[in-house]
């Protein structure tokens, strides 16, 4: 969906260099649509009067911006100390065996994408996860294919 125009023009006026709210207006078709979508880019180059090139140059410098709808389940798993202690390792391992998608890959049907992270200070919680920001643990091999599948994972507590 397009930008709210009174939105995007409320963080433009932010700025005295309208060029500085390329971020915020990226960060608001975000939250509109859950990536910035192409249509979004273009608005974002016309408001701010910028070619569209150096829009898509801003936005793929980004990891924080998604370039494409967000999977059902971001599934963020841990892997510093505690966490690999606990087998977090042998579950990314057995993510990959089951569902052929390693860490940093996104399943081909784009309804999960696996990632490894550093402590997320959930450690009593190891192996702690975050699905769609929304931390847990410990994860176990099988709850992790059913978040990945969208079957819930319960509550692994
Ligand atoms: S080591 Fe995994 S949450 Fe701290």
């Amino acid at each position: 969906m397009p930008l709210d125009p009174a939105a995007a023009q409320a963080v433009i006026d932010r700025y005295p260099n309208s060029r500085s709210a390329i971020l915020p207006l990226f960060w608001l078709g975000q939250q509109a649509d859950g990536y910035v979508t192409p249509e979004t880019a273009e608005q974002v180059a016309d408001l701010l009067g910028l070619p569209l090139g150096e829009v898509e140059s801003v936005l793929s410098f980004y990891t924080m911006f998604r370039r494409r709808p967000p999977a059902r389940c971001r599934l963020q798993l841990c892997r510093s100390l505690a966490c690999s202690m606990h087998g977090a390792d042998e579950i990314l391992e057995h993510i990959a065996a089951e569902t052929g998608v390693a860490p940093g890959e996104q399943s081909a049907d784009g309804g999960f994408s696996v990632e490894v992270v550093e402590c997320i200070a959930a450690c009593d919680h190891a192996p702690a996860y975050l699905c769609n920001e929304r931390m847990d643990g410990p994860l176990s091999k099988e709850k992790a294919l059913r978040l990945l599948r969208g079957e819930g994972g319960g509550d692994a507590r």
